[in-house]
C-alpha cells in the first residue's frame, strides 16, 4: 500500500475522504521523502493518535471542508489553552471528557514577558520549511509546529518527528532536545545580530561547557549539589543537562517546556546578569540550582570567589556570575570564563585573558581591567 492509500484507508467512512486524500496526495508526493513532518506511513503516531482521548482523528484539527492549515496555533489551542475552551472542545466531540490526560494552559505560559514570540509572529511559517534557515533576512519565528510535529508528538519525546539535524548534505530527523533548538539557535542564516551560534557555544571540543551535547570536561566540580556530578559513576548521577534545565517557565507546577517565563532570558529561575547588586540566593538561583551556594561563597574553588561576588572591596556591591561566565560555554578558555565586555576591558598592556593551569588545579592568571582595578598577570 502507498502512503496516500493507506491514508485514505485510514479515513474511509470520514466524510471528506476524496478532499483529504487529494490533498494528500499531493502534499506527500511533492514532498521530499525525507519529509518527517508528513504523516509517517499515514497514520498519526504519539499523543494525538489515541482515538479513546480524541475521538475525530485528525478532525480534532483539520476542521471544515478544507485540510489545510496554516500552522499558527490557534488549532492548538482548542485543547491547549484555558478550560473553558476545551470545554467547547468536548462539547464539539473533538476531546473525550474525562480520559486519562492533563492538558495544560500554554497559551497562558506564552503570553509572559519573556516568551517564544508564538503569539506575536504571524503568517511567517511556510509548510514543510526547512530549518535552519537559509535565508539571511528571513523574519524569525517560532510556531508550536516548529517545536511539536502534531502528527507525532509523543510524551517523552514532544518534539519527535522533526527535522533539523544536519548529516554531511542532508537534513535529518532530530533525537535529542537540544538538536529541536539548534534548528533556530545555531547556524540560521537569520539569527538575530547580538545572538550567538548555541552549537558553536556547546561544542564538545571547546576548552569548557556546560554538559548538555557531552559530559563535561572537568573531572570534578567541587560546588555540584546531588544528584549532579561531573562524571557519571553511579545509577542516580546525573551528568549530562538539558537546555530545558535553564530554560522554561518560572513556575514548577506549570506545563515543561521554554513556552514563557517571568524571568528574563526565558529562565527557570531567576538569575542576576548586572554587577552592583548584593549576593543573595535570589540573586543567583539558576545557578545555585545546582551548584552549591556555600562552596561557591566559601571559596572552594576560586579563592577570590566570595570576594568579587559579594564585593568585598572599592565599594562595589557585587560582581556578576555573568561578568566572568558564560551559562552555555567557552570557545576560548577552561571554567566556563568568558569576560563580559561591556565591564571588563583591556589592562594597560593592551591584555584581556585567563590562563587557567590545567583542569583542576584551581590555579590560574587574569590580565585585563574590571571597575577600574588593574590586573597584570594577577594569579590565585
Ligand atoms: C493535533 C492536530 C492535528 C491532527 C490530529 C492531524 N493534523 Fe494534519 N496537520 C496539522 C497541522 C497544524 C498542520 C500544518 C503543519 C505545518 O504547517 O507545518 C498539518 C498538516 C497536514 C498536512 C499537510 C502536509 C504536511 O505534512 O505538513 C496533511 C496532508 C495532513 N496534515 C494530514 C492529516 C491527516 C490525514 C490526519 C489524520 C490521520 C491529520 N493530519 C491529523 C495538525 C493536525
Ligand atoms: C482536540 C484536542 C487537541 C488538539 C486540537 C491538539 N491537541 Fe495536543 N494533545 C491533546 C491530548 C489529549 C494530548 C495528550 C495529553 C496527555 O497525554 O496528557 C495532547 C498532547 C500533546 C503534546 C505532547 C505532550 C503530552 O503530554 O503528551 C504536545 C506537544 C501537543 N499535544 C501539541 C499540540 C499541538 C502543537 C497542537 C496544534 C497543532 C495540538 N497539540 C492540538 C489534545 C489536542
Ligand atoms: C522554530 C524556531 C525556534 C526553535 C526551534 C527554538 N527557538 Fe528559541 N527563539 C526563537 C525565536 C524566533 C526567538 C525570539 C528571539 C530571536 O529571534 O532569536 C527565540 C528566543 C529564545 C530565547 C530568548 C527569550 C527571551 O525572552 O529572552 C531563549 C532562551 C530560547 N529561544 C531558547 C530556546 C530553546 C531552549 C529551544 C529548544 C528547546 C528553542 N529556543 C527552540 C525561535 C526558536
Ligand atoms: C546552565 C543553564 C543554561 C543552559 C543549560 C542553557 N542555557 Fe541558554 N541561557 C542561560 C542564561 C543564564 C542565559 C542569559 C544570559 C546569556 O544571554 O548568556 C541564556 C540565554 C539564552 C538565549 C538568549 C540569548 C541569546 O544569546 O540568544 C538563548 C537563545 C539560549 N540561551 C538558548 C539555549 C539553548 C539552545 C540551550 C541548549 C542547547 C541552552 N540555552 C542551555 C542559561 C542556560
Ligand atoms: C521553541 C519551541 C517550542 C514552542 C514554540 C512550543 N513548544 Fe511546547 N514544548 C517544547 C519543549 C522542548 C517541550 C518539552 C520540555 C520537557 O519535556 O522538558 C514542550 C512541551 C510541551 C507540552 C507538554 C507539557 C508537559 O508539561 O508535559 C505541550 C502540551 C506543549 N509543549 C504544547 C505546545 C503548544 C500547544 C505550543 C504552541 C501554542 C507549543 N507547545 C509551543 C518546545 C516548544
Ligand atoms: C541543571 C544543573 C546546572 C545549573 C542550573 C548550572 N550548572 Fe554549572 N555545572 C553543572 C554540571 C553538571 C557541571 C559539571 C560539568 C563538567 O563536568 O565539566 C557544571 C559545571 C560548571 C562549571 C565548571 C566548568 C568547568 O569546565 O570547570 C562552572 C564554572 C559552572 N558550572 C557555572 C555555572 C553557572 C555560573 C551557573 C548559573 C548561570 C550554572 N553553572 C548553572 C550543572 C549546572
Ligand atoms: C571574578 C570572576 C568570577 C566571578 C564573578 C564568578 N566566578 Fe566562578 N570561577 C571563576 C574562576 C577563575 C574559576 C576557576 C577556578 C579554578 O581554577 O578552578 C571559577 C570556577 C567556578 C566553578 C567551578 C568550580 C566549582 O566551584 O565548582 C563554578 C561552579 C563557579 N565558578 C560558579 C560561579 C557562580 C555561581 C558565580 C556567581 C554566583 C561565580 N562563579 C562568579 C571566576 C569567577
Amino acid at each position: 500500500m502507498s502512503c496516500c492509500e493507506r491514508i485514505k484507508s485510514h479515513l474511509a467512512g470520514c466524510r471528506f475522504f476524496l478532499l483529504v486524500s487529494l490533498t494528500c496526495f499531493t502534499a506527500l508526493v511533492l514532498a521530499p521523502a525525507t519529509n518527517v513532518h508528513a504523516l509517517q506511513d499515514g497514520v498519526l503516531v504519539g499523543s494525538h493518535a489515541d482515538r479513546s482521548v480524541m475521538p475525530k482523528g485528525c478532525r480534532a484539527c483539520h476542521k471544515g471542508m478544507n485540510i489545510s492549515l496554516s500552522g499558527e496555533e490557534n488549532a492548538c489551542f482548542d485543547c491547549h489553552s484555558d478550560a473553558s475552551t476545551r470545554e467547547q472542545a468536548v462539547a464539539t466531540g473533538s476531546l473525550k471528557k474525562n480520559a486519562n490526560f492533563s492538558l495544560d494552559d500554554i497559551a497562558a505560559e506564552l503570553r509572559k514577558p519573556y516568551s517564544h514570540p508564538v503569539l506575536t509572529v504571524k503568517g511567517v511559517h511556510r509548510q514543510l520549511e526547512d530549518l535552519p534557515e537559509t535565508v539571511v533576512n528571513a523574519a524569525r519565528h517560532a510556531e508550536c509546529v516548529d517545536c511539536h510535529n502534531p502528527h507525532a508528538t509523543d510524551k517523552e519525546k514532544p518534539y519527535q518527528g522533526l527535522r533539523g539535524r544536519r548529516e554531511g548534505n542532508f537534513i535529518v530527523e532530530i533525537s535529542e532536545e537540544y538538536e529541536l533548538c539548534y534548528r533556530c539557535h545555531s547556524e540560521s542564516a537569520n539569527r538575530l545580530g547580538d545572538s550567538t551560534n548555541k552549537h558553536a557555544e556547546f561544542k564538545s571540543t571547546n576548552p569548557s561547557f556546560h554538559p548538555v551535547e557531552a559530559e563535561g570536561r572537568s573531572t570534578y566540580v567541587v560546588s555540584l549539589k546531588e544528584p549532579y556530578v561531573a562524571v557519571k559513576e553511579r545509577p542516580k548521577d546525573i551528568s549530562r543537562i538539558s537546555c530545558s534545565d535553564c530554560h522554561g517557565s518560572d513556575d514548577p507546577a506549570s506545563p515543561k517546556g521554554p513556552h514563557g517565563s517571568n524571568y528574563p532570558g526565558l529562565l527557570v529561575l531567576n538569575y542576576q546578569m548586572d554587577d552592583e547588586f548584593p549576593e543573595s540566593s535570589h540573586a543567583y538561583a539558576l545557578c545555585y540550582e545546582c551548584h552549591n551556594r556555600s562552596s561557591i561563597l566559601s571559596d572552594e574553588s576560586f579563592p577570590y570567589h566570595s570576594l568579587h561576588i559579594q564585593g568585598r572591596m572599592m565599594g562595589l556591591n557585587g560582581t556578576s556570575c555573568f561578568t566572568c561566565h558564560d551559562a552555555h560555554g567557552s570557545s576560548e578558555y577552561q571554567h566556563l570564563i568568558r569576560f563580559n565586555e561591556r565591564i571588563v576591558s583591556e589592562n594597560i598592556n593592551g591584555d584581556l585573558k585567563y590562563d587557567a593551569q590545567g583542569t583542576a588545579a584551581r590555579q590560574g592568571s587574569c590580565s585585563l581591567n574590571c571597575h577600574g582595578v588593574e590586573h597584570v598577570e594577577k594569579e590565585y
